[in-house]
């Protein structure tokens, strides 16, 4: 795998640019699966370049559905999917397999739950360590029998012709969660309704609608009916802002540096980062210029601007989940940060915390690791060094943002693990140095 090799990521004065982030991960995999389950053809705009993304279609054409793949479109790749409408994937005949990518194997899940077949979803080494209950639980409840040993992957799982609608509170926020039930829901006979603990990203909701369902929305529930098509259509997926943060970080860290990023989604439930950047000093002006299928879409500029201590609260975690080791990285570089309510980086596609606190003290950062979170205290400059990213994607970028302010050279481990959401990132990262 890709995922082995090491690369070098020397110290840069500043970085200037303007970058058009690859399509949208979480929206990908969203638009791919529901143009699978829908009515008539889809044509996806912009679909992620990432391995993961990947993952989702290998996935579905395993389940019979017709996928034609085009590197033709600027930030992504160009599908085109005849859709099997809702219920109509034909029973594999091996196991799924959905790589790296957690996304896959919970959302799809929500789907299988209503094919009364047998079928069986594994993943990689880190896959397989991840817990899939938060699932298990609310699927089983509405019919499917999912087998799993200790709750990880594989999974086996039966699914039902004549689901049950169910009211369901998560235990833990989780958009992937939430959007398991709801597709599973679409199957069922009654509305399914989920009641999350906090806020989380919605494209599911919204790419719901796009595709022609009604889904009902109340403070933190959601609600679907059972018995709904979905009509395939044209869709274009918005640049990833969690790609972007990398290089929004790295421009609020070295003086003199400014990124313009382009064609980005700013979804609200997605924007969290940029709050986060503004209070720990850096200049960010988002722009938004329009919306496709409910998702708003613009350009971000950010400047560097004086480092600010910052801290990040357990409910405002959800909203940047993913951002969290490049905010960490930031930290290094300016006036720190103190992150509490993020047990939930420790089932990552790595312990987050522990690795990317082990990272950062390799590369001279003073890091302390808590339970719940960590505290990088700013003001001391990096110095480099040896770095092991765990075969974890977003802690090689992150590393790589960290590395770019240090006085000396970084050598990154398992760089390659950058493909799963960005295979472009160091070429990028080469083209930002000024
Ligand atoms: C995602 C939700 C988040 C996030 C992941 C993508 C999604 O995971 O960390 O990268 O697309 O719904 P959880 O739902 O597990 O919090």
């Amino acid at each position: 795998m890709s995922a082995t090799f090491a690369v070098t990521v020397e110290p840069t004065a500043r970085v200037r640019g303007r970058v058009r982030p690859p399509g949208d991960k979480s929206i990908s995999h969203r638009y791919a699966m529901l143009a699978a389950m829908a009515d008539g053809p889809s044509t996806i705009h912009g679909y992620s370049t990432g391995q993961d993304c990947a993952s989702t279609l290998r996935c579905l054409r395993a389940l019979g559905v017709p996928i034609e793949v085009e590197q033709a479109d600027p930030g992504g790749l160009r599908l085109e999917i005849l859709g099997v409408q809702v219920g109509g994937f034909r029973r594999p005949i091996g196991p799924l397999d959905a790589g790296n990518s957690g996304s896959t194997m919970r959302m799809l899940a929500g789907f299988l739950a209503a094919h009364p077949f047998r079928c069986t979803l594994t993943g990689d080494d880190s896959l397989q360590r991840r817990p899939m209950r938060r699932i298990i639980v609310p699927l089983e409840r509405m019919g499917a029998r999912i087998a799993a040993e200790d709750g990880r992957p594989p999974l086996t799982m039966t699914g039902s012709a004549h689901l049950k609608a169910i009211e369901f509170v998560p235990d833990v926020p989780s958009a992937q969660v939430k959007s398991a039930v709801l597709f599973a829901g679409l199957h069922a006979d009654g509305m399914t309704r989920v009641i999350e603990p906090t806020f989380t990203r919605d494209h599911t909701e919204r790419a719901l609608e796009a595709f022609g369902a009604q889904v009902e929305r109340a403070g933190t529930a959601v609600a679907i009916r059972g018995g709904q098509r979905l009509i395939g259509g044209t869709f274009h997926v918005p640049g990833d802002i969690s790609s972007a943060a990398f290089w929004m970080v790295a421009a609020a860290a070295l003086p003199g540096s400014e990124i313009v990023i382009e064609h980005v989604g700013l979804n609200p439930s997605r924007t969290g980062v940029l709050d986060v950047l503004t209070r720990m000093g850096a200049r960010v002006t988002p722009v938004t210029a329009h919306a496709q299928a409910g998702e708003p879409i613009g350009t971000i500029t950010v400047q560097h601007g004086n480092p600010v201590p910052a801290e990040i609260e357990p409910s405002e975690v959800p909203g940047v989940i993913d951002e969290l080791p490049v905010l960490a990285a930031l930290a290094t570089h300016g006036g720190g940060l103190t992150v509490s309510g993020a047990q939930e980086l420790r089932v990552k596609e790595s312990d987050r915390i522990s690795a990317l606190a082990e990272g950062l003290r390799a590369m001279g950062a003073d890091v302390d690791e808590r339970p719940d979170g960590f505290c990088v205290r700013g003001g001391r400059r990096l110095r480099g060094g040896e770095v092991d990213a765990r075969n974890d994607h977003r802690l090689a970028m992150a590393f790589a943002v960290a590395a770019l302010g240090a006085t000396g050279p970084t050598v990154i481990h398992d760089a390659g693990a950058a493909a799963v959401s960005y295979p472009e990132f160091f070429s990028v990262l080469e083209s930002l140095r000024a």
